[in-house]
This record gives C-alpha cells, sequence and structure tokens, in this order.
C-alpha cells in the first residue's frame, strides 16, 4: 500500500500546553545525543491528539527533536500505526486480515465496516465520525476475528457484535473491549481443562480488559491532562487517568446476604459492561456478616511471627458502619480473596494501603497463592481507591 501525506493539510501544528510539556518530559528520556529516540512516542502523542498526522506535526515532532523533517517523515510513513489521513471522529476501526481472523470470519467484519462506514478502507464515514482499515496480526490471533478500536482490542467477534459496537460508539458509548462472546481471555472457548483453580482468583474482567476500563480512555483524543509527565524511574508517579463516565463513589443497596451476587457476576465476566463497573462502592454491612472476621481469620502465633519476620496489620472485626469497600475493584482480588480478606479482617482500601512489607508478607502467607499482594501492587491499588 502506498503509504502518502494526505492532500488536505492544516497550515499549522501545535500540542496542546499540557502535551507539550509531556513531550519534552520524553525527550529527556534518552541520553545527550540520541533524543531522535523520542520520536515515535511524540509522533505518536500528536496523533492521539489531532487523530491523525499531519505533515505540520510531523514538521513539528522533527524540529524538536532537531532532525531533518524526511527523517521524521521515514518513521510516519513506513509504521502503519501512524495514520496519514483523516481517521473517523469517534473512532478509526482496524480489522484484523491475518490468517487466524480471516479464517474465522475477517472478511465478514470488513463487510459490515463497508456497509455501516465507506465502501473504501481509509475513508470517512457520511458522518464523518468512523473510518476503517485492514491491519497485519495484531498478536490477538488465540480471539480471532478481532478489531482494534482506538487503543483497545475487541476480541471474538462477529458481524451482528461488531455492528453493535459502531452503534454504541456512535451513540457516545465506549463498550467494554475484549472478548465480545462471554468469553474471560484466551482460554478455550468450551471452557478450562487445566488450572481449574484459576476460577477461585478471577475477577470481574481479565488484567487487560480491567486497565482499559479504568483507563477509560479507549476512543479518547489526549490533551495531556492527567497524563504522567516522568516515568516512575525518573520519580514520576504513574496516575490512571480516571475513567470518564466512572459514577462517584457509592453505597451498595444493602443486601441481606452479601456473599452470592459479587461471585455470580464475576464468572460470567460480561464483556458488555462498562467502565463504570469499576468505580469504588462501599458495600452495606449487612447485619449478618458483623462478625465473620473472629470466625476464620488465622491467628499467627507469636513463635510464627517471630521466626519469619512477619506482622499481623491492624484488623478490624467487622466493616465500619459507612459499609465495606468493594475488594474486588482491586485487580488480582476475586470474589473468593475478597472472602479471604474479610476473614482476616480487612474490609476497606485504607487499611490495604497501610500495609507494610513485614505486614503484606503476613497476610501474603494466609493466602492460598502467594506472591499476588505484590504482584498486583494491592498496596498502590488500595492507596488509589481509597482517595477516590
Ligand atoms: S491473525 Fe488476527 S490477531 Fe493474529
Amino acid at each position: 500500500m502506498l503509504r502518502r501525506l494526505h492532500h488536505d493539510q492544516p497550515s499549522s501544528f501545535a500540542f496542546t500546553p499540557a502535551n507539550q510539556k509531556w513531550a519534552e518530559a520524553q525527550i529527556t528520556k534518552y541520553p545527550e545525543g540520541r533524543q531522535a529516540s523520542a520520536i515515535i512516542p511524540l509522533l505518536w502523542r500528536a496523533q492521539e491528539q489531532e487523530g491523525w498526522l499531519t505533515r505540520p506535526a510531523i514538521e513539528h515532532v522533527s524540529a524538536m527533536l532537531d532532525m531533518a523533517y524526511i527523517r521524521g517523515l521515514e518513521v510516519a510513513s513506513f509504521y502503519f500505526m501512524f495514520q496519514l489521513q483523516p481517521v473517523g471522529s469517534v473512532a478509526n476501526i482496524q480489522i484484523c486480515g491475518t490468517l487466524s481472523c480471516m479464517i474465522c470470519g475477517a472478511e465478514d467484519l470488513v463487510a459490515v465496516c463497508k456497509e455501516k462506514i465507506a465502501e473504501k478502507p481509509h475513508t470517512l464515514s457520511a458522518d464523518g465520525k468512523f473510518s476503517w482499515e485492514e491491519v497485519e496480526c495484531l498478536g490477538a490471533c488465540a480471539n480471532a476475528p478481532m478489531a482494534q478500536i482506538g487503543k483497545d482490542y475487541y476480541e471474538d467477534l462477529t458481524t451482528e457484535r461488531l455492528s453493535e459496537i459502531i452503534d454504541e460508539l456512535a451513540s457516545g458509548k465506549v463498550p467494554t473491549p475484549g472478548p465480545q462472546n462471554g468469553r474471560y481471555a484466551a482460554e478455550p472457548a468450551s471452557g478450562l481443562t487445566s488450572l481449574t483453580d484459576f476460577e477461585s482468583g478471577k475477577t470481574r474482567f481479565n488484567a487487560s480488559v480491567a486497565l482499559a476500563s479504568n483507563l477509560g480512555d479507549t476512543v479518547k483524543r489526549i490533551d495531556g491532562t492527567e497524563v504522567p509527565l516522568l516515568a516512575p524511574w525518573q520519580g514520576g508517579a504513574v496516575k490512571a487517568k480516571p475513567a470518564a463516565k466512572k459514577a462517584a463513589p457509592a453505597k451498595k443497596k444493602a443486601p441481606a446476604a452479601k456473599a452470592t451476587p459479587a461471585k455470580t457476576t464475576a464468572k460470567k465476566a460480561p464483556a458488555k459492561k462498562a467502565a463504570p463497573e469499576k468505580a469504588p462502592v462501599k458495600k452495606a454491612a449487612p447485619a449478618a456478616k458483623a462478625a465473620p472476621a473472629k470466625k476464620a481469620a488465622p491467628k499467627a502465633s507469636a513463635k510464627s511471627t517471630k521466626a519469619t519476620g512477619d506482622k499481623k496489620p491492624r484488623t478490624m472485626s467487622a466493616p465500619r458502619k459507612s459499609g465495606a469497600d468493594d475488594l474486588q475493584l482491586i485487580t488480582g482480588v476475586g470474589p473468593k480473596l475478597e472472602g479471604v480478606l474479610n476473614d482476616l479482617g480487612f474490609w476497606h482500601f485504607d487499611q490495604i494501603s497501610k500495609w507494610t512489607k513485614a505486614e503484606i508478607s503476613w497476610v501474603d502467607s494466609r493466602l492460598k497463592f502467594k506472591g499476588r499482594i505484590e504482584r498486583d501492587k494491592w498496596v498502590k491499588q488500595a492507596t488509589k481507591l481509597a482517595k477516590k
């Protein structure tokens, strides 16, 4: 395919102030004399801001990096991820047309795009909201056929579902990415045949979908607001962008029995639910659950605590009157783990946010699978959730 600059170009380009600041910070990541290496992130940010890469944008970025314009153009025209022509104001649908997806129905998905968007790829729909193209393997072959829309993958697609997704996007919604047929991730469609215990640690969404839902910027243009300026190793704090549609912290309506609802919904991992699922929600403190912590909280013997250097964190025998936090909002905590945490005496994000290393070790030794607290950064997640 020929990749040429679009015939119709704007007269100028400028990063938004926040994006300019971000871009300047990116350049500092590279050693002196190697600033040109920042070309891809900067071009990418320019595209995220405008939707596509204009000639003035390539010139602007090249100048920032002290590169000849032709060098910037070489990069922009080489990589297919850079759009050299205007794309839909809502989304550019990228249908994978490589082997697995082709065998599983990619051509039918392309037919949907032709019918709903435009007969030819790289062409705007009549209302300017959408464009589409066929791309090479996006690495989600086990969930074929699939499409990338904005920053996220929509997998296990059917023609009907893709058609619905386009309609939902057109109406301002952002469908939850990931498998669209009820599959959790890339496990066999007929169900697990091994590692079946995995079910116990299952969260509502798989990690990628949970992250996408939390960030909530699937098809959102980036103006730089709340984007981390520096990488963590440079002392910058990585802040998750709040999902656009997140609900304010709310209380759950007092369920009489707590254990069942979370379990059933989490197992089905409904791909259709949107970002608000991750909003911090308080669970009402059901009277029936007032004292279970004592029942199951395994006591650390003084001996074992001394020997291992573990320290028992402060626990609570019951949630506060305002109700327990929904600990399943912590990525890596499923219904079972939440039950274990409650039994140990942990009901609230702020409790978890205060765990020290020795306390993490104490809790970790009481979980079935060790190491997940640090691997999934529970303390950091809980700190953020507690603030909300
Ligand atoms: S063939 Fe489509 S994702 Fe690999």
